[in-house]
């Protein structure tokens, strides 16, 4: 019995660095004009969407993927952004200079936090 609760508390440790491991740290910023986007041009994909940053862009192949986002926290005078929210969005677009790891469309980012804050921490994971 005392062997099977430490290999569950095992497993559940391992299982959490894992999710830790998996959710990548940067900032986010948003954006208000979606179409065309540099995936589907000018396709409408919605509103829950996001641009790519150059690193992640890898020349169009992160396009249609999709990402669990979450605010982390404040870079900017703007105390407590978070809404405590996460939000699901696909990437439809590059944002070769919007300043942070992932441009949100300003709906998603509204999602998670105050739009005041401009930009902000977030730890993101591709879910799709
Ligand atoms: C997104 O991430 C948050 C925080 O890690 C988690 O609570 C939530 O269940 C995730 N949502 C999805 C759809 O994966």
């Amino acid at each position: 019995m005392a062997f099977e609760k430490s290999l569950t508390i095992i497993f559940g440790v391992v299982a959490c660095l894992l999710s830790v491991a998996l959710a990548t740290p940067g900032t986010a910023t948003f954006y208000t004009s979606y179409v065309p986007s540099a995936c589907y041009g000018n396709k409408d994909s919605g509103v829950m969407i996001a641009a790519a940053s150059d690193p992640l862009w890898a020349n169009g192949g992160i396009c249609g993927k999709v990402f669990n986002v979450t605010c982390t926290g404040p870079t900017n005078p703007v105390p407590h952004p978070c809404t405590g929210q996460s939000v699901v969005v696909k990437i439809v677009d590059h944002c070769p200079g919007c300043g942070g790891t992932l441009d949100l469309s300003r709906e998603a980012f509204a999602a998670i936090a105050n739009p005041v804050a401009g930009i902000i921490k977030i730890e993101f994971n591709q879910i799709g």
